[in-house]
């Protein structure tokens, strides 16, 4: 979120691209993450340049076993569902603001490592209601489209 906050016009194309599939008035649904590429493509982007696990977790095996293959996560189906669901939802229904009128270029980036590697300083952002803002234009201008 904090790299969407940064790059509003990213985060307007993303939305666009919501309304335009989901439709105005309706929220995203997990059977709708398939026809979001742009969507997956700033998730799989932000993956890239924030890796949240980039060391593997060591293991070692107490007795001796044949490898027949590369284990992986085994939820990731479940997180990555969660996780396009719930950026989805946040870029849909808001706009988004820094907390305290910080401006982007304040904005403190460095990561550090926990259980994963995340913000050394938690991400705090304004929700705002950006429909309102579009019913307010709207009662001006009949010729206002939603972009
Ligand atoms: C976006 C979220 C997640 C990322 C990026 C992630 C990433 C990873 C990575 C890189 C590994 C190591 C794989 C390896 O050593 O080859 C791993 C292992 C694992 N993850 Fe995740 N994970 C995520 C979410 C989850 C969730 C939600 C759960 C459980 C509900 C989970 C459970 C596990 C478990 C149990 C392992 C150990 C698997 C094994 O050693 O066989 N992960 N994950």
């Amino acid at each position: 979120m904090t790299e969407l906050l940064l790059n509003p016009e990213k985060l307007l194309i993303a939305r666009y691209e919501l309304m335009s599939v989901v439709g105005e008035n309706a929220q995203v649904q997990e059977s709708d993450i398939s026809k979001l590429p742009l969507l997956q493509a700033v998730i799989k982007e932000i993956f890239r340049n924030h890796p949240p696990v980039p060391l593997l977790i060591p293991r070692k095996t107490k007795i001796n076993v044949e490898v027949n293959g590369r284990r992986i996560c085994p939820c990731m189906p479940l997180a990555s569902r969660m996780l396009h669901l719930t950026v989805a939802t946040l870029v849909r229904n808001f706009d988004w603001k820094f907390e305290n009128g910080i401006k982007s270029e304040e904005v403190d980036m460095k990561e550090m490592f926990g259980l994963s590697l995340h913000k050394e300083i938690p991400l705090k952002a304004i929700p705002l209601d950006f429909m309102l803002k579009i019913k307010w234009i709207s009662l001006f201008n009949d010729d206002f489209k939603m972009y």
